[in-house]
């Protein structure tokens, strides 16, 4: 590791804005970092981090400044799409491993450790479209088993010995109906429930040492009491099956997407305790695996903005991690500049979003600051 003389001249050489950059590096090594914070409470915590197309600063990881952040503030990353299916998977029978290869390789060689995301999104929106049009034929249930299992074979195989925590299957749950989510694979297969089944079971086979998550985006939102209730009952029937879930992944993509106030956003702290509680009393571990504050309904100025972010942040953090069984603290990106929420409906005013901790200049800003402020207060995790 560099020290921060030759990172600065590094990085001012590379990004020709030296006196910015000095800046945002100093910044990047604030200590203690995130990653000791929560180390100290028996915690991890990391960041996702995405590839981008190549020759383009679309994924973080093009920027030299953004990785020098990651690496000094997380002890471990999720690669943001590249081991989903859409990216690794091109085809039923192609397979191209080429850019988590290159994550993973980066996170070994800066000692972070790295989660998988996800081995199956069971959303259609997010299904390939070759998949959505695959031709199952005449035994649909034996070739989408065949399918899938292969899939979380050699995809849980292929990373069993670097990742030690897996999204098994990543939103299941029609938030609006409460009813679990069809694609053309559970379809195939005969059933949703039957589908998230044999994902887990496979990934038991092909990685049994790690950690496998059930991820999704119910939150503490009274708009959300429906999805809360459906995460139950899944999470009950898998347990009543036998399946080997491990921890539930809680997504925490808070704040107002603009059908409210981000302030309150009708918040329900004791609801969303009693959910956290229910999760753990059936024996499910906890997660908090993409965090990040949606600040679409809060006013244009930044100071304000900002704090309202960190005010927000820091209840939600305080409540969860309260939980001793919350392990992991991942954030969906560390800087502004790379989170999928300035791709998502823009404000009203037009103005770039502050959702993370570092901003696109990788200043640390008050969202740092709540975030570090709940690793400090939380709780004590047996280690
Ligand atoms: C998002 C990525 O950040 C985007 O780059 C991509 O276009 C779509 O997916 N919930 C999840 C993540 O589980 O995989 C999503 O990531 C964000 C919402």
């Amino acid at each position: 590791m560099m020290d921060r003389r030759q990172f600065v001249a590094a990085a001012g050489a590379t990004l020709a804005l030296p006196s910015l950059i000095s800046a945002a590096a100093a910044d990047a090594q604030v200590v203690p970092s995130l990653d000791t914070l929560a180390k100290a409470r028996g915690m991890r915590f990391g960041s996702a981090l995405g590839l981008g197309k190549p020759g383009t600063l679309e994924g973080g990881f093009a920027d030299p400044a953004y990785r020098t952040l990651i690496a000094a503030q997380c002890g471990l990353i999720v690669p943001e799409n590249e081991m989903k299916w859409g990216v690794l998977r091109p085809s039923a029978d192609q397979f191209d491993f080429a850019p988590a290869d290159r994550l993973v390789a980066w996170a070994k060689a800066h000692n972070l450790g790295v989660r998988g995301h996800n081995l199956l999104w069971q959303h259609p929106r997010w299904t390939p479209e070759w998949l959505t049009a695959h031709d199952f034929g005449s035994q649909p249930r034996v070739a989408g088993e065949k399918m899938l299992t292969e899939h979380v074979t050699k995809v849980a195989g292929r990373f069993a010995d670097v990742v030690h925590s897996f999204d098994v299957v990543n939103e299941a749950i029609d938030e609006k109906t409460g009813t679990l989510r069809e694609t053309s694979l559970s379809r195939a297969i005969g059933g949703t429930i039957e589908t998230i089944a044999l994902a887990f079971h496979a990934a038991r086979q092909a990685a049994p040492r790690a950690q496998l998550v059930y991820n999704d985006y119910m939150s503490w939102a009274a708009s959300s009491a429906l999805h809360r209730a459906a995460v139950l009952k899944l999470l009950g029937e898998l347990k009543a099956r036998n399946v080997p879930v491990d921890a539930l992944g809680i997504q925490g993509h808070i704040g107002s997407n603009g059908a409210g106030v981000a302030t309150t956003l009708g918040r329900q702290t004791e609801e969303w305790r009693s959910f956290l509680d229910a999760v753990t009393a059936m024996g499910f571990g906890l997660l908090i695996t993409e965090f990040d504050v949606n600040d679409m309904g809060l006013p244009a100025d930044i100071a304000v903005r900002d704090q309202a972010v960190g005010e927000l942040a820091g209840a939600y953090l305080d409540v969860t991690l309260s939980h001793p069984q919350v392990d992991t603290l991942m954030c969906w990106g560390l800087s502004d500049r790379y989170s999928w929420l300035q791709g998502t409906s823009p404000r009203a005013d037009g103005l770039p979003k502050r959702p993370l901790p570092y901003s696109t200049a990788m200043r640390a800003k008050p969202l740092r600051d709540a975030v570090a402020g709940a690793l400090r207060a939380m709780p004590m995790r047996a280690v």
